[in-house]
């Protein structure tokens, strides 16, 4: 029999039941794939053909969103924002776990376990031995194998509802691979120190606050409002521990190992540093050998979790104030050794910041030989009362650069004072500025030490947009000297760099073709792009829209530039300075020279058009948006005839919150007010 969806062997189904079908296969297909991929890092099929499957399951959905199944891979990007996090109460209590920091007091953990179970001194205890992470505890509950909530820790009891962030975590199953009727997995999250190291750089950039360790920037990832901001934050999750189950029979494990590995083979992920030991000295062995391994492991421990094996014995053992009886952390102690400062060297990072550099008698500090420790900036070194020829003590803690700690005894040449930092840049040899604790060079645009950081970020996506002037390409034309600083991107000669390695003639051309184009910019992200220390995207969009081109902004004082629109003086102070610097308007005069012209970017308000989703509606912003500016993105609200409020009020239609809001968000929380994210936003304004 024929029909007309066209389907062979005569089946007789309809369009819908065609697509269900087809969305269950590629559902199951890509999941399939994605546990390969993330998981057991053995992908089967390339990422073209993934795309091409995830592209064909996006659109069937897109078409039939009655199909759509609850772990879909595409649940993974965006999806909905909550309003705030709602609350999860555990069903049984989230833990934390007692520290021990020696031998000894990890010897007197096994002792008390035997009193308290009535076994011999003598006798041995096995112990399952796990690395003890260092991120941000949550929970994960599967109801018939489908992901349905996460949460974090919280306080033990309660935790805030973040599911829709965790499920963008790609080792974390939306689908188990096991059949299991109920199950709430606990484990960490994490953010690996490459992830996190980027990110920071990433935040530099742009002018924004950094974290002061991966713990944190897993810990704020998850708490975004955004599930996307999360996505893009690459973190990953191990799993150590059950809470409430319900599973099959044939699934019974009886020690912590088994249950280690039954989770495995449910899909969900665990750390293949995971050992059984018998009797405590092997834990401490096991402690030995991660300390060792602990530099070399992508993410960051503080020690490592030691566990009796046998769950009998877990229950027997139950817990004590908040923590179990059956488990401890062995943690490790920052380190410190004594050595000699032999020479303090200064060094000039890539936003100016003069820092000091105690160079160091090498010393072994916990099996990593230390040459360098920072001193950080002049307010800490006169603290410590620091000098060349000082006898000093080093600490190092994890992956954290070593540190002066202080002074065992002063050299005999250098008795009272302390290291002074110079009054110019040792790079440049510009006048340093005190900016609050940082000595600072401000020769942004000419000082050798910060100029392939400023090239890469003046050529930036959200800057001049050059495609092709990445990383590796600046450094390799620096290196030519061919760039000395940004102006001299618009100076380069066809022939220039077809001789470097890996540039051909299509890539130069191509190159070419975007200087040119970056040439006609919006003044916004011309001034954005000379990265100006503070001058994120949203404060060169204020500033331009006050003062309408550069020229305003060259003539203005500090106290116009920080009054003004409410940025504060350092802020105000920092572009003012900027100014100031003949090296620095060279640069600008050179750029205007070579054709880069740009305009004022404003949308036509009075063009308005008419969106029943914003027309009338009033709307505040709070927070940093991913794809506009603040001033983008209120244009767009006053050209669809929205309203853009300033403060909080009662009656607010909309309150789009981007990552990092302030107060205006818990004042919106408090008033009970719509709260939308940056994809809802687009959502409403598409519309
Ligand atoms: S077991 C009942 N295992 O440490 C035992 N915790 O200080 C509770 N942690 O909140 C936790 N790695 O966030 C366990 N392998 C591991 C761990 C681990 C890190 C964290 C966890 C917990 C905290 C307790």
């Amino acid at each position: 029999m024929k029909n007309d969806a066209g389907f062979k062997g005569g089946e007789n189904k309809t369009a819908d039941e065609k697509a269900k079908k087809r969305i269950d296969e590629l559902t199951d297909t890509l999941n399939y794939h994605n546990y390969r991929y993330y998981m057991l890092e053995d992908p089967v099929i390339s990422d073209f053909e993934f795309d091409k499957l995830a592209r064909e399951l996006a659109y069937l959905e897109n078409k039939y969103p009655q199909y759509v199944r609850q772990d879909s891979p595409s649940k993974r990007v965006g999806g909905a924002v909550s309003e705030k996090f709602g609350q999860v109460k555990h069903k049984v209590p989230m833990l934390s776990l007692d520290n021990a920091y020696s031998r000894e007091e990890v010897l007197e953990f096994d002792a008390k376990i035997k009193r308290f179970l009535g076994y011999a001194a003598a006798e041995n205890i096995d112990y399952e031995c796990e690395l003890k992470f260092d991120g941000l505890a949550v929970e994960i509950v599967y109801k018939n194998g489908i992901l349905v909530q996460g949460s974090t820790r919280g306080d033990g009891i309660t935790g805030e509802d973040v599911t829709a962030n965790l499920r963008t975590i790609n080792t974390l199953p939306l689908k188990l691979l096991k059949d299991i009727d109920y199950i709430e997995v606990r484990g960490e999250v994490l953010m690996d120190k490459r992830a996190f190291k980027s990110l920071n750089e990433e935040r530099l950039k742009e002018g924004l606050s950094l974290f002061a360790n991966p713990r944190n920037a897993a810990s704020g990832s998850i708490r975004q409002l955004d599930p996307e901001i999360t996505r893009k934050r690459n973190l990953v999750m191990f799993a150590y521990g059950i809470g409430d189950y319900y599973i099959k029979n044939d699934d019974v494990f009886n020690t912590q190992f088994e249950m280690m590995n039954f989770l495995k083979t449910a899909g969900i992920n665990i750390n293949k540093n995971i050992k059984v030991v018998n009797g405590i000295s092997g834990a401490v062995s096991f402690f030995d050998d991660i300390a060792e391994k602990r530099e070399s492991l992508p993410f960051e421990i503080d020690g490592i979790v030691i566990k009796i094996n046998d769950i009998k014995l877990q229950k027997e053992l139950g817990e004590i104030s908040k923590s179990p009886r059956w488990a401890i952390a062995y943690k490790f102690s920052a380190k410190q050794e004594v050595s000699d400062i032999i020479d303090i060297e200064v060094s000039v990072g890539r936003t100016g910041i003069l820092t000091p550099v105690a160079i160091l008698k090498p010393v072994n500090i916990g099996g990593v030989i230390v040459r360098r420790a920072t001193l950080h900036n002049q307010d800490e070194i006169d603290k410590k009362n620091i000098n060349i020829g000082d006898k000093v003590l080093v600490e190092r803690s994890g992956d954290v650069i070593p540190e002066v700690v202080k002074v065992i005894s002063k050299g005999k040449e250098k008795e009272d004072g302390a290291f002074k930092l110079p009054p110019v840049c040792p790079c440049c040899g510009s006048p340093v500025v005190i900016d609050g604790a940082a000595h600072r060079c401000m020769n942004e645009l000419a000082c050798p030490c910060q100029i392939k950081g400023a090239i890469v970020h003046f050529a930036s996506k959200r800057a001049m947009d050059i495609e092709g002037l990445g990383e590796k390409i600046v450094d390799k034309l620096a290196k030519k000297g061919l760039i000395k600083n940004v102006a001299d991107i618009y100076y380069l000669k066809r022939g220039d760099l077809s001789g470097l390695e890996g540039f051909g003639e299509k890539s130069e051309k191509n190159l070419f073709n975007s200087i040119e184009k970056s040439k006609n910019i919006s003044y916004d992200r011309f001034i954005y792009a000379l990265g100006i220390r503070h001058v994120g995207e949203h404060i060169a969009d204020l500033l331009v829209k006050y003062f309408g081109s550069l020229d305003g902004i060259k003539k203005a004082d500090v106290e116009e530039l920080s009054s003004k629109f409410g940025i504060g003086e350092e802020i105000g102070r920092s572009i003012y300075n900027f100014f100031r610097l003949d090296s620095n308007i060279a640069v600008i005069e050179r750029l205007f020279q070579a054709g880069v012209s740009p305009y004022t970017y404003t949308i036509d308000t009075s063009k308005k058009v008419k969106n029943d989703a914003v027309y009338g509606k009033s709307f505040i912003f709070t927070g940093t948006l991913n794809g506009f500016t603040r001033g983008e993105a209120e244009d767009i609200v006053k050209a669809a005839g929205g309203i853009v409020e300033k403060t909080v009020k009662k009656k607010l239609d909309y309150v789009v919150v981007g990552s990092e809001p302030g107060s205006k968000y818990d004042k919106a929380v408090k008033l009970k007010l719509n709260i939308i994210g940056e994809e809802e936003f687009k959502s409403l304004i598409k519309k």
